[in-house]
């Protein structure tokens, strides 16, 4: 039996890698994951992470912080090339920062609608496009991958949240297009479609009022809520060079909440 098997196949060694919104919830605990798994890592929060960095740190791994709005194009291009300076260059893409709001169509305004579309699809469309215009650049074989959610594939009920639904749908069926347009680059692009993960979008009580989550508890298949590490296999793979011939995938991690 080859030593080192499995540790050789999922290795992110000597790969620099990206995680939207690692400040906290599911981007804290990717970007802490692939640094275990070997990748240098940076963090582009609205208003820092070095809880993360400190974290990655301890651990024996490489991390920075970078204030960097995924919205605003020119703190998108300018934190890329922070990561360059740093690290050399750009592996790997974690476009995770995201936002949601349960109002219904009435209730919710033109400009909540837009900020949603604009954080979960549009961000997501800028960082892919500058993370790529690098990858090109300097000839890396990279990979990104698009924190899509179960909302774009099925209608999440009680609560009404449209926008939110419309952007993750969006985000799954841009990273199939991207997929598609870069794949004569050797840049592989898919999406991750988790159901309910248990962080503070889910759970925060000044988020999500308690009769919410009673309501969802009878929906889920599995009786709770993901743990963002169970996330992290498929991440870490994908990521990898073992997942050479996966691109224009879309991943569903949802304990078979879209099932029934
Ligand atoms: N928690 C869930 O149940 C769940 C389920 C499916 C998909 N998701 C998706 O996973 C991702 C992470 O969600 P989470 O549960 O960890 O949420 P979270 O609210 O805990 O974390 C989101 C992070 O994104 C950051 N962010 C928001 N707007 C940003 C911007 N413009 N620029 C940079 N950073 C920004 C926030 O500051 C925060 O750190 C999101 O895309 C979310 O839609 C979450």
């Amino acid at each position: 039996m080859k030593q080192n098997y499995l540790q050789d196949l999922f290795s992110l060694s000597g790969k620099a890698a990206l995680v939207t919104g690692g400040g906290r919830g599911i981007g804290q605990v990717i970007a802490r994951e692939l640094a275990r798994a070997g990748a240098d890592i940076a963090i582009f929060s609205r208003s820092g992470a070095a809880e993360t960095v400190n974290l990655i740190e301890s651990e024996g791994g490489k991390a920075i912080d970078i204030i960097a709005d995924v919205t605003d194009e020119a703190s998108v291009k300018a934190g890329i090339d922070k990561i360059v300076e740093t690290y050399g260059k750009l592996d790997i893409v974690i476009n995770n920062a995201g936002v949601c709001y349960h109002k219904d169509a009435f209730e919710a305004s033109v400009a909540e609608w837009r900020e949603c579309l604009d954080i979960n699809l549009t961000g997501e469309y800028i960082v892919c496009r500058e993370g790529a215009r690098v990858m090109i650049e300097k000839g890396t074989q990279g990979s990104m991958i698009n924190i899509a959610s179960i909302s774009g594939h099925i209608v999440n009920i009680p609560q009404r949240q449209a926008a939110y639904n419309a952007s993750k749908a969006g985000v799954i069926h841009m990273t199939k297009s991207l997929a598609i347009e870069w794949a004569d680059k050797g840049i592989r692009v898919n999406a991750v479609s988790p159901g309910y993960v248990a962080t503070p979008m889910s759970i925060d009580p000044d988020f999500v009022e308690p009769e919410l989550l009673a309501a969802w508890d009878p929906l889920f298949p599995l009786h709770r809520m993901a743990k963002p590490e169970e996330l992290c296999g498929a991440i870490i793979w994908l990521c990898s060079e073992s997942a050479g011939y996966t691109t224009g995938a879309d991943i569903i991690i949802d304990g078979a909440y879209g099932v029934i």
